[in-house]
């Protein structure tokens, strides 16, 4: 039995990040959306004005929490407190699963506030599954794990990105958040092929996909959410949902926020993306009600 189905997780449709910006047309006009992501650490305090619009929110819409603190591959642990913060936020939730990074980013007692790449070896396998198993004990709650975009590389590596992703899925037993759009920067930063990285990853443990915009660079692509999802990014979509099927999809924007209106046309994108792919060529996995 594949992970989805072992955790009962279903599609929840094509949803986009939670916003500042757009809180008086959500909170004013509960535009129609399938579901909204936030971003873990806004909301770990212990009460106040952030987990009064989450209860706003979750009272509207499903929402899914996605952190960027965990630091998985750091050899500090997260703080106790940490975990006991978002411990709370997900008990709060009652989401049907939780997401962060495949990265690391603290070292020392000091956060860098970095998702920065890991070294693709054996021992970084063991030491980040080691740790999401951990995690996924303390939180009580599926894990999916996302890939991040990347601009360097390390001699050490000795396995491809979706080798390694894979791996540490498989031991850690963890879900698996597939970002389309981190796939596509680190292929063209590094040289390699964006298909055969959608090709290989497991299909049965990605629970949830994001879509986002970047910034070429020229010599390099930045992964800086500020634009509209580019054609070679919905192309790699395409694929992504033909191999994974009927998965929660989150447009991410977060630099050069957009009205809502775009926004939401860029989720209605995704979505008739979808469908059309989806209708075309039954999926590897039905959608679920
Ligand atoms: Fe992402």
């Amino acid at each position: 039995m594949g992970f989805r189905e072992r955790h009962g997780i279903v599609d929840l449709g094509v949803g986009v990040g939670a916003r500042v910006p757009h809180y008086e047309t959500i909170f004013g006009e509960t535009p129609a959306m399938d579901w909204f992501e936030i971003i873990s650490e806004n909301f770990l305090g212990d009460g106040g004005r952030a987990l009064e619009q989450l209860d706003k929110l979750r009272h509207a819409y499903r929402v899914i929490p996605h952190g960027v603190s965990l630091a998985l591959g750091s050899v500090e642990p997260p703080s106790a407190d940490y975990l006991r913060r978002l411990r709370a936020l997900v008990d709060r939730i009652a989401p049907p699963w939780f997401s962060d990074h495949l990265c690391w980013g603290r070292v020392d007692g000091m956060d860098l506030h970095d998702l920065l790449p890991m070294p693709m070896t054996q021992a970084a396998v063991a030491h980040v599954a080691d740790r999401i198993k951990q995690v996924q004990d303390a939180i009580g709650r599926p894990f999916a794990l996302e890939n991040v975009s990347s601009y360097l590389t390390y001699r050490e590596s000795t396995m491809p990105e979706w080798a390694f992703l894979t791996e540490v899925a498989e031991r850690a037993d963890c879900g698996l958040l597939f970002d389309v759009n981190n796939a596509y920067v680190s292929a063209r930063n590094h040289g390699f092929d964006a298909a055969t990285y959608v090709d290989y990853v497991p299909a049965h443990r990605v629970v949830q996909m994001h879509l986002a915009g970047h910034t070429d660079m020229g010599k390099y692509i930045l992964d800086t959410h500020s634009d509209h999802v580019c054609d070679p990014v919905w192309d790699l979509y395409r694929r992504a949902v033909g191999r994974f099927g009927a998965v929660s999809t989150l447009v991410e924007w977060d630099e050069n926020i957009p009205a809502w209106e775009v926004l939401s046309q860029e989720a209605a994108r995704a979505r008739g993306l979808r469908r059309e792919v989806l209708a075309a060529s039954p999926a590897t996995v039905k959608v679920q009600p």
